[in-house]
Formats: structure tokens, sequence, C-alpha cells
């Protein structure tokens, strides 16, 4: 670690850049409700929202300006903006002597940044030399807690992964998306010939399709040959993440109409052979899983039940009928809470915990 730190007795100051976006808000209220680790909380976002007065620990907080200034005396900065602005600014905080905790992908896969998941790799956060810590992408997020226990057990060698994700992992601009285009079908014969829905929304948002009444079987951009950026931030964090350089992980990225919580289907394959009763045994107590697995009360997790929760929730687990070394399982989480937010404060909470100890 090469960054002093140290609040001296006093709680941390913590600033939130980005406190007017999706993850923004939803870091809010998680502070709001959260043990109160924290002495000012600075919030910060672009120019355009300077002078907002934002609601938190019950309290109007005004909103200031991304600049230079907004950082002095900052001990904790957590970053919620686009990668480009991270990428600007969360050295600048780190140099005024912030330790940055960024939600975007501007350096997750540093290898000069810890890329944390408090449940699963805490310790990785003491380590970081740049001053910054990464928070993986929502994705990954919202299945890596359950496989990281699972992984502890029978050693995890292959992930096979299908997402079905939510339109809030695109930010407000997805969220609006979709409302406008569900507000546009609502009622209508939609969706029986070629090009209705397309006409019907006319502008698709940040999606390359229409999300109402729809499936999209691609998020983020276009890499090489073929994969999505999605689909890499899925294989490369959790080989970050477990300490696994050499996992085999294969993602399939789509995007469904649901507002918030990414579910996955996964198919992970171990080095020593598994069963239903051990998988479940680890995952009930696991922190931060909920196992909620028995089909035949109609028991599973859905996006519905799901939205608004902190833990990761497991269902649908089977041993494959082929292989006796593989599980499947189908996994949901909150990308605005655990997916981001949650995990960020729950890094931001070590943080303090070592400053205030310092
Ligand atoms: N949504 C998810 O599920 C999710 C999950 C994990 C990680 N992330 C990552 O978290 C970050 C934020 O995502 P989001 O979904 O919350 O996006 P969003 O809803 O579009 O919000 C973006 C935030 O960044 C601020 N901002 C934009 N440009 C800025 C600038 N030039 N200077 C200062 N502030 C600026 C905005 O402030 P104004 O309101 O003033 O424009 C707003 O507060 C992204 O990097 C995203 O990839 C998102």
């Amino acid at each position: 670690m090469t960054r002093a730190g140290g609040a001296g007795g006093r709680k941390p100051t913590l600033a939130v850049v980005g406190a007017t976006g999706a993850v923004g808000t939803v870091m809010l209220s998680i502070l709001s409700e959260r043990a109160d680790v924290w002495g000012e909380i600075r919030l910060i976002a672009s120019p355009r929202s300077a002078g907002r007065k934002l609601t938190l620990r019950g309290e109007q907080v005004e909103v200031v300006a991304l600049r230079e200034e907004a950082f002095e005396g900052v001990d904790v900065a957590m970053f919620d903006v686009p990668d480009e602005v991270s990428a600007q600014w969360a050295p600048i905080a780190a140099s005024k002597g912030a330790v940055v905790v960024d939600n975007s992908g501007a350096f997750r896969m540093d290898p000069d940044v810890p890329l944390v998941v408090p449940e699963v790799n805490a310790h990785a956060a003491r380590v970081r030399p740049r001053g910054i810590i990464a928070n993986p992408n929502c994705t990954t997020l919202s299945m890596i807690v359950a496989m990281g226990a699972l992984h502890a057990e029978f050693g995890l060698s292959e992930l096979i992964v299908s997402s079905y994700q939510a339109v809030s992992g695109a930010g407000k601009e997805g969220i609006d998306a979709l409302r406008e285009q569900i507000a546009l079908v609502a009622g209508t014969e939609l969706g029986t010939h070629p090009g209705d829905v397309r006409r019907a929304v006319g502008e698709t948002g940040p999606f390359p399709a229409p999300m109402a009444l729809n499936v999209v079987p691609f998020a983020g951009s276009l890499k090489e040959d073929g994969w999505s950026s999605e689909e890499l931030k899925v294989r490369n964090e959790s080989r970050k993440i477990l300490g696994l350089p050499d996992l085999r992980v294969t993602a399939t990225c789509v995007r469904v109409p649901v507002i918030t919580t990414h579910s996955l289907a996964v198919h992970a394959r171990f080095e020593n052979e598994v069963t239903v009763e051990a998988a479940h045994e680890i995952l009930a107590g696991a922190p931060g899983v909920v196992l909620c697995d028995n089909p035949a009360e109609g028991e599973y997790p859905t996006p519905a039940d799901v939205v608004g929760t902190d833990p990761t929730w497991v269902g649908r687990v089977r041993r494959s009928l082929d292989d006796p070394k593989a599980l499947e399982l189908f996994v949901c989480g909150d990308n605005l809470r655990k997916g981001a937010a949650l995990n960020t404060a729950q890094i931001g909470e070590v943080i303090a915990a070592e400053l205030t100890a310092a």
C-alpha cells in the first residue's frame, strides 16, 4: 500500500462522485441505511447537477461540481461515473490523498489496482499501489459471491454462463428507454410481425434493438472475434477476483426487459465431484448468499422478487446429467445494489475501518 491515510480517530470524510446517477442514487440510500461509519459526505456530479439537493441520512445535501478542490480533505472517494470520467479524475482524487473505490471499468484490469468483492477477496484491498480499488462489473458481481463459496469447497475449473441483464445496467438512460417503450407497446397487438415493435418504439436508446417485448443477445460494445465487452468482462474479472488466471470462462450476455436485477444461468465445473446436497449446504451457509431452491413449491429466484435486496440469490441447483463434476444453477442479484453500490459501500467500510484504526 502506498497511500498514507489515517483519519486520526475522527470519522473519515467520504466523497460520492456521480451521486445523481442510477448507481449514485442507490448509493445514497445504502449510505443512509447502513451503520454510519462516515463523517462528512460530499456529493459530486457534473456541473449540470451543481446546486441540486439530494436526500442523504435524512438531510438535504447540495451537489457540487466535479473539480480538484472538491477532494480537499476527502479520505475515501467512491466513483460512480462513466469510464472516461473515472479514468481522468480517480488519479486526481488519489493524488489529493483519497483512497478511491471506482465503479467504472477504467481500472479493473490494471495489475496495480485490486478488484475486490469483500466476501471473496477482502485481503486484496490492502495492496493498492495507485490508491485505487476497483469494483467489478455488475454481471460478474451478480454471481461471484456464490461461485467464490463453491470454489472454496470444490475448486472451480470452468464457468459457462448466460446472462439475462436488466436495462438499468445501462444507467438512467437504459431505465428511461425501457419505460418509454413499455408505454408505447402496452395494450397493443405488437410482437406478432417482424419489425412491428421496432417501428412502434422508434429510437431504441442505449440498446441496439427494442427492449420492450424483446430479448437482445448483445450487451456492451463489440470486441474481437465477435465477443462483446460484457462477455469479456465476465471472463477477465472472474479470473482476477478468484485468483484463477487460467479459469475457463465462456459468457453469452443477453439484455432482457427487466428494470433492475441481473440473472445468470451458470454451468460450473469443478476439480472434484459435486452433489446438490453439499452445494446446498455451502450456499445456505455462505455470507451474502440466499439459497432459494424448492421448485416443487415454485421457489426459485426471479428479478421481480430479488430487486431491492442485498444478497446473491441462488436456485435451480442441479448436478449435470452428463458430468458428476458440474453443477447447473440460476443466480439473481440486484445489479445496482450488490452489483454496484453495495459492493462499493462494503469496500469503503473496509477502508474506513483501516483509516480509523490507523
Ligand atoms: N448501472 C449498473 O448496473 C452499473 C453496475 C456496475 C457499475 N456501473 C458503472 O457505474 C458507473 C455509473 O453508472 P450509472 O449506471 O450510475 O450511470 P448514469 O446513471 O448515467 O450516471 C452517471 C453519473 O455520472 C455523472 N457524470 C457524467 N459525466 C460526468 C462528468 N463529466 N463529470 C462529473 N460527473 C459526471 C452524472 O452526473 P450528472 O447527473 O450531473 O450528469 C451521473 O451522476 C459507470 O461507470 C457504470 O459502468 C454501473
